[in-house]
């Protein structure tokens, strides 16, 4: 049965017509699932429920029931037998997606089908429907028309630490110190509100971090990076230049009577630049100047969904407020959902502007359809505690599936003091996600890998190790984001959708084709139930060989989560001498076993686009062979692992 998408039941008057409210619903097959609308907590797989789609700070924390989160979107992914589609309305009005999944042989042995409900307070109605048999089609589709993924640069593939509560540059010191003394690898170490003079946006605390570029310089010399959070309010006062250059340039969001509306954040009285103006961002983005100036080299923007701090009602912009909405005009009704979109694109071309040579690296808190032109996500305050780590999974997978395929959770949780056990799980999950980084709140526990004893460092180091020699793998990753619109994580249901099985399974992801990562998410646990899509898996730790579909149970010590590598990959990952090798794992005898794997080859962190390196592996008498597509030398030293082709005896145990 095709899924049957449309059939629009409006109600209301004017169909279209801006103030008028709608709704649409439409029927699924029985046994569709439904995926997306942006990060969701609750999902990857999203049940029976209303979904808002307004993004909101939860304000503190948020758990897996909390709903919405900062980073909404009306786009979903149905997927079914009879084949996988993408609904996206475009439409930036407060609404909400109600789900309702179906039932085979319900009632009298019929199938129910399920249905989605999109009712929205105003704006138009219209949407694209993209019908594909394949979920990646339909990705690429989604790419295709709100735009293809920013790729990071190399360095923001590595492990970022970040924390609220710096006290000062010597703290910043230590921190990196401590990574150096133990030889962990980092990348990139963020500064959070702290640094700034009276949490004011584009300034610095001089008394506090006295010759920030000299900091910045220094670090680069033990190859990190700073990275600054961006807020988009600014302090409302005379003498803050950011202000008064704003309210010279008239950048301000103001209220129907013409006066600016004015919010709380963490500075104080506050103004919000209207980004849905194309002269406010060309403003907005010039302030970057100052944070490069400063020595940073990326930006974390916050708070954008917009958030103003009330003891009472929304935490946002009132609704009546007036946006350009690019020269159309309108009210924040509108212009709320696109608010931190609109931020992102000021940042991103400004620095695109300031600094020609680099690709920029930021990532946002809230955003729309669209926003991974610009860059990615994180969590945002997932609390600590187990169903906070479930939550971190989902919003990554969620949001791949939303099309932001850059996203990572702040690894132990923003809140609180997470058990040893908790922390390293977490660190080990965050090692296969695209943004790997600790952060905690200000109120929060330390989450340096060594403050929680010798044996989590250890491990935590194997993870950190494991992750750099898998760099070359993400930056491939990366790359295919940009031209396919592929997740670098993917559902474990990505190339068999048909599994339904695997379409309910949310404890386990695929890194891109060639791994297939299974993370603790309990505790105490110390082994688990891994659920395999179709196709041989070997573990990567002991090589062993086991046949999907179905399920086995992998040890999973604390000292590694269970990953498997599918028969035939290539996986490009660092070499011991620094260079790339090829890591195989040994496919299928016959021409039907025939892998493949890709190389996307290093061209540095500007604008030139990489070559991509298609390989195919085969076994022929068992041997393994690497050829590279299109003829020519592999050029570059092969390593193949995996057991030897087994005999049935040696395959794993199924257990269904
Ligand atoms: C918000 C952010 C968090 C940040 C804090 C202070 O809560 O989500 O990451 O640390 O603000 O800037």
């Amino acid at each position: 049965m095709e899924p049957r998408v449309g059939e629009p039941r409006v109600g209301g008057p004017g169909i279209g017509g801006v103030g008028a409210r709608w709704l649409q619903r439409s029927e699924v097959a029985a046994d569709a699932r439904f995926f997306g609308l942006g990060g969701r907590a609750s999902g990857p797989r999203l049940r029976d429920g209303v979904y808002r789609l307004w993004n909101t700070d939860p304000g503190g924390s948020f758990e897996p029931g909390d709903d919405p989160l900062y980073l909404t979107m009306p786009v979903q992914l149905v997927v079914a037998d009879a084949g996988t589609h993408l609904v996206f309305h475009d439409n930036s009005w407060d609404g909400t997606v109600t789900l309702r999944e179906g039932q085979e042989g319900a009632g009298s042995g019929h199938d129910r089908p399920g249905y989605c409900r999109t009712r929205m307070d105003g704006g138009p109605l219209r949407y694209w429907v993209i019908v594909g048999t394949t979920p990646a089609r339909v990705l690429h589709g989604w790419a295709a028309l709100t735009g293809a993924p920013a790729v990071p640069p190399r360095w923001a593939l590595g492990h970022h630490h970040a924390r609220w509560g710096f006290h000062d540059a010597e703290e910043v010191r230590r921190v990196v110190a401590g990574y150096r003394e133990r030889d962990l690898p980092l990348s990139a170490l963020h500064l959070d509100i702290d640094h700034l003079s009276g949490h004011r946006v584009f300034t610095v605390d001089g008394a506090r971090f006295p010759d920030l570029p000299g900091l910045a310089a220094e670090l680069l010399e033990d190859g990190v990076r700073l990275v600054s959070i961006v807020d988009p309010a600014v302090k409302a006062e005379p003498g803050n230049a950011v202000y008064e250059s704003g309210a010279a340039d008239d950048v301000f969001v103001r209220d129907a009577r013409g006066r600016e509306v004015r919010g709380e954040v963490w500075a104080g009285e506050s103004a919000y630049p209207d980004f849905t103006d194309p002269r406010v961002r060309t403003w907005w983005g010039g302030l970057y100047a100052e944070r490069l100036a400063q020595g940073f080299s990326g930006v974390w923007h916050d708070m954008n969904e917009p958030v103003s701090f009330a003891a009472f009602g929304e935490t946002t912009l009132p609704r009546s407020a007036r946006h350009a909405l690019e020269g159309r005009g309108g009210d924040h009704r509108e212009a709320h959902n696109v608010y931190g979109l609109a931020m992102a694109r000021a940042g991103y071309e400004g620095l695109c502007q300031l600094r020609p040579d680099e690709r920029p690296f930021l990532f946002s808190r809230s955003g729309w359809a669209g926003l991974q032109r610009y860059g990615g996500s994180w969590s945002g305050d997932v609390a600590t505690g187990w169903a906070g780590l479930r939550a971190s999974l989902s919003l990554v997978i969620g949001l791949g599936l939303s099309g932001v395929p850059y996203s990572g959770p702040d690894i132990g949780g923003f809140t609180g003091f997470p058990s040893p056990e908790l922390y390293l799980r977490w660190f080990q999950l965050g090692a296969y996600l695209p943004l790997f980084r600790t952060h905690s709140a200000i109120s929060a526990g330390r989450r340096e890998p060594w403050e929680f004893g010798s044996r989590v460092l250890e491990h935590a180091a194997a993870a950190l190790r494991e992750r750099q020699r898998l760099l070359p793998y993400f930056t491939t990753l990366a790359q295919l984001a940009a031209r396919t619109g592929a997740p670098y994580v993917r559902p474990v249901w990505w190339r068999t959708p048909k599994d339904r099985a695997l379409r309910d399974c949310e404890d386990a992801f695929l890194l891109g084709d060639a791994l297939l990562v299974a993370p603790v998410l309990e505790e105490g646990a110390r082994r688990r139930a891994v659920r395999l899509p179709r196709g041989r898996w070997y573990d990567t730790v002991t090589g062993r060989a086991y046949d999907g579909p179905g399920q086995v149970v992998l040890d999973a010590p604390l000292s590694g989560i269970p990953v498997l590598a599918r028969a035939g990959s290539v996986v490009p990952v660092a070499a011991p001498d620094g260079g790339v090798e090829l890591e195989v794992w040994t496919p299928y005898q016959g021409r039907k076993g025939a892998g493949t794997g890709t190389l996307a080859v290093d061209t540095g962190d500007g604008w030139e686009k990489p070559e991509l390196l298609r390989f195919t592996t085969r076994l022929r008498d068992g041997e393994v062979t690497v050829e590279r597509e299109g003829g020519g030398e592999v050029g570059y030293p092969i390593r193949v692992r995996g057991e030897a082709p087994p005999s049935d005896d040696r395959r794993g145990p199924r257990t269904s």
